[in-house]
């Protein structure tokens, strides 16, 4: 069984280019009030993708099916395989281009509540970031226009309408989005059937197998993993090498991943792209949005056997029990014999010496006011709001400092729950590297039950900012000015305002 036929391509709902004027997008087509593309790029777009959320139905559990909202995908124009689906999941198809690629995709909202989509970690111009205020109603179209310029990698896609986009992305909303890239593809590296997402999510259903979502104040957790949109997933492998991409794909949950037999992991990609060599760790912790490629080599089993990887407990998380993500049944068929590289091509190299503000970062606190709104330096999202401490200029390289301040002000274990609050705080538009790690006196043990299966080298656009901790990333502002996000991927906090813009000014 393959999680995904990688030449099974999209179906095109029976249409062809020629006949899309038949298609049901049409009929809404007089109600749209449709943006004009504004070009980036000079000329005819290389790939051109219809993309539509809708309400739909999936089999989850053998009966009733779930009500899911799910993107929809067509192909317009360029290579079939410009979009792969996941059988039996409400996932969007996966994005799955060549750097490079100048892309158009016509969004066409068809859920009954405003929406827009965000392409997560893609660098992209101002306007197709899918910045809340560009959201659109039900029956109206989005039209993105951008080029791949990011590294080769795993990236995403999702809602990102205001305060809604928990329950959006809780829904079904959420896709996964390849790039490919010639330094990559001169790389002995697992795939087509042996390159597989593996997008991990937690969900509560109730008794008529529908999904229920209420949120508590420390963001929505489900009872139920989900992997590619399946319970109990099983992954049925040769007995050779694959490339697992994994994405943290939950709206709260942060793991603490590890084979259950102890065997190490091989981590050899991370938000942006492939590390500059594999590194290995006992587990691994990845927060909400986070990516990790992971090189596996079923050969390290028996036939017949069926390793799990496992969530461990932590007290980030509140502890718990160890509970199985997947497991994959390894069959005797021999697969791709290939050796793990030493090292994959260097990558550009940002230095923290050329920082504008080396000598003191821009300093943005996690905390929560009054009890019950998560903040940024005090602030919560507006719409449109840009601080004085939120401005940046193109071109410049910058020390961003995220410290967590601990919570509520009630030490590492506040009232509300037991559960100490850890940030994984996102910024759009950009990769970034991750230079060090500063942990307050009185959360080193909590920090120490997740730490060592944080991957902070490599690019990264999201990071993991536990209580009582101060992380410093370094960027480039690069190509694009306007307003962008950055904010908490804990889609709950983020929807009760831990949020914010920051703007590139010329
Ligand atoms: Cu994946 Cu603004 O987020
Ligand atoms: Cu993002
Ligand atoms: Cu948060």
């Amino acid at each position: 069984m393959k999680i995904i036929n990688r030449r099974q391509f999209l179906q095109l709902l029976g249409y062809g280019a020629a006949s899309i004027a038949g298609s049901k997008f049409l009929s809404a087509c007089s109600s749209f009030s449709s943006q004009s593309p504004t070009s980036v790029y000079q000329g005819d777009p290389d790939v051109e993708i219809r993309l539509t959320a809708q309400p739909g139905e999936q089999q989850i559990f053998s009966s009733p099916a779930t009500k899911v909202w799910c993107y929809k995908g067509e192909v317009i124009k360029g290579s079939g395989e410009s979009l792969l689906t996941i059988p039996n999941s409400y996932l969007g198809p996966i994005f799955n281009l060549k750097k490079g690629t100048k892309l158009r995709v016509h969004f066409i909202n068809e859920i009954p509540q405003e929406t827009i989509v965000h392409w997560h970690g893609l660098h992209v111009p101002e306007n197709a970031d899918g910045h809340p205020r560009f959201a659109v109603d039900q029956g109206q179209t989005y039209v993105y226009n951008y080029q791949v310029m990011d590294r080769a990698g795993s990236y995403w896609y999702h809602p990102h309408p205001h305060g809604i986009t928990g329950p959006q992305v809780y829904q079904g909303l959420a896709g996964m989005f390849l790039v490919h890239d010639e330094e990559e593809e001169s790389l002995s590296l697992p795939r087509g059937d042996y390159d597989l997402p593996i997008v991990i999510q937690d969900r509560v259903f109730d008794g008529d197998n529908q999904f229920v979502y209420e949120p508590a104040v420390f963001g929505m957790f489900g009872d139920q993993i989900l992997v590619n949109g399946q319970p109990e997933y099983n992954l049925s492998v040769d007995r050779g090498v694959y490339r697992l991409r994994l994405l943290n794909g939950s709206n709260a949950r942060i793991y603490k991943l590890a084979w259950e037999d102890g065997a190490p992991l091989q981590v050899i990609g991370t938000d942006g792209g492939l590390l500059e060599e594999p590194i290995t760790r006992d587990y691994i912790t990845m927060a909400p949005a986070q990516r990790l490629d992971l090189w596996v080599d079923f050969r390290n089993w028996e036939p017949g056997s069926t390793p799990k990887l496992v969530n461990l407990p932590s007290e980030v998380i509140g502890g718990g029990e160890t509970f199985t993500i997947f497991s994959a049944s390894i069959r005797e068929t021999e697969g791709e014999s290939l050796e793990l590289p030493q090292a994959f091509p260097s990558h550009e190299a940002l230095d923290p010496a050329q920082a504008v503000n080396a000598d003191s970062p821009r300093l943005f606190e996690l905390g929560m006011e009054m009890g019950m709104q998560w903040t940024i330096n005090g602030r919560t999202f507006e719409m449109t709001d840009v601080a004085r401490d939120e401005r940046v200029n193109l071109g410049d390289v910058e020390i961003w400092e995220f410290y967590n301040t601990g919570g509520m002000g009630m030490g590492s274990r506040g009232m509300m729950g037991g559960m100490a609050q850890a940030h994984p705080m996102h910024i759009h538009g950009l990769q970034f590297k991750i230079l060090e790690r500063q942990v307050d006196p009185g959360f080193e043990d909590l920090h120490q039950s997740v730490s060592g299966g944080f991957v902070d080298e490599g690019w990264h656009d999201t990071v993991l900012v536990l209580p009582g901790e101060r992380v410093r990333v370094l960027m480039q502002f690069t190509d694009f000015t306007g307003l962008y996000m950055y904010h908490c991927h804990n889609l709950e906090h983020e929807d009760m305002g831990m949020m914010r813009n920051y703007r590139v000014d010329s």
